[in-house]
């Protein structure tokens, strides 16, 4: 199977209007490791979408996938510190309706700080294939994401955080990788590595939710023991 390469990529975006590029450079990773999902139906979340370029990419390299974007299309701490990307916080939301208008049906738009956003998600029982987080990348909002979204990522689901590898001058509270690092500690043994590097992507372990019930089962079964 042939994949779509860069003459492709470049099709997808001619005509669309971004002010920022910081994700075409992921473009060959999630391209191989998203390969088997490119002829059959997924579903897609994406928290933090800027103008959409990463949207864009995903709904084109998988035909048959739909996206769930949230998004405040208020900017994060980051963009108000460079006085370009500054420039563009106010007209992020018009570009990103602008540029998914010809996926009508494809995605969803949710316009709402993600602990919101994906509260909604959790209540309505919704999951996933893919989740990219890449909202804000400040420690404690990665975490809370990272939380629950996992919460909604299918068996054998892909889960890629941006920015693992960013901000090394930053204190650890700026930073995403703590957060990262600390959520799979947490959870070893329920996903397999699929790279580290500036991205973390992972593969939740296809069927975890036996070993999660069995484990909730012996949890239960000692505290009663310790009753008596
Ligand atoms: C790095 S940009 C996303 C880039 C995008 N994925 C792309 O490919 O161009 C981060 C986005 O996260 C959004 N954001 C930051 N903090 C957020 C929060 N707490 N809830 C929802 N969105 C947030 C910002 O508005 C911004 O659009």
């Amino acid at each position: 199977m042939t994949l779509p390469g860069p003459n492709d990529w470049a099709d997808w975006f001619r005509g669309k209007e971004f002010s920022q590029d910081w994700t075409s450079p992921h473009f060959p990773v999630w391209s191989e490791v998203l390969a088997p999902l490119r002829e059959r139906p997924c579903e897609l979340l994406e928290i933090g979408s800027w103008e959409g370029r990463s949207a864009v990419f995903f709904l084109e390299f998988l035909p048959l996938s739909r996206i769930t974007c949230i998004d405040t299309f208020g900017g994060s701490p980051e963009h108000f510190a460079n006085a370009e990307w500054r420039a563009s916080v106010p007209k992020i939301e018009r570009r990103f309706d602008a540029n998914l208008a010809g996926y009508h049906g494809r995605f969803e738009k949710i316009r709402a700080r993600s602990a919101t956003g994906l509260d909604s998600l959790l209540v309505s029982h919704r999951t996933f294939d893919v989740i990219y987080v890449d909202g804000s990348h400040r420690r404690d909002d990665v975490l809370i994401d990272t939380l629950s979204s996992w919460q909604m990522l299918k068996p054998g689901g892909t889960m890629i955080w941006d920015d693992y590898g960013g901000g090394k001058n930053l204190p650890d509270v700026e930073r995403a990788k703590p957060a990262v690092d600390m959520f799979l500690e947490m959870y070893a043994g329920d996903f397999t590595l699929v790279r580290k590097h500036y991205q973390m992507i992972v593969r939740k372990t296809p069927g975890d939710r036996k070993p999660t019930w069995l484990r909730w089962q012996v949890h239960r079964l000692g505290r009663r023991l310790g009753r008596f």
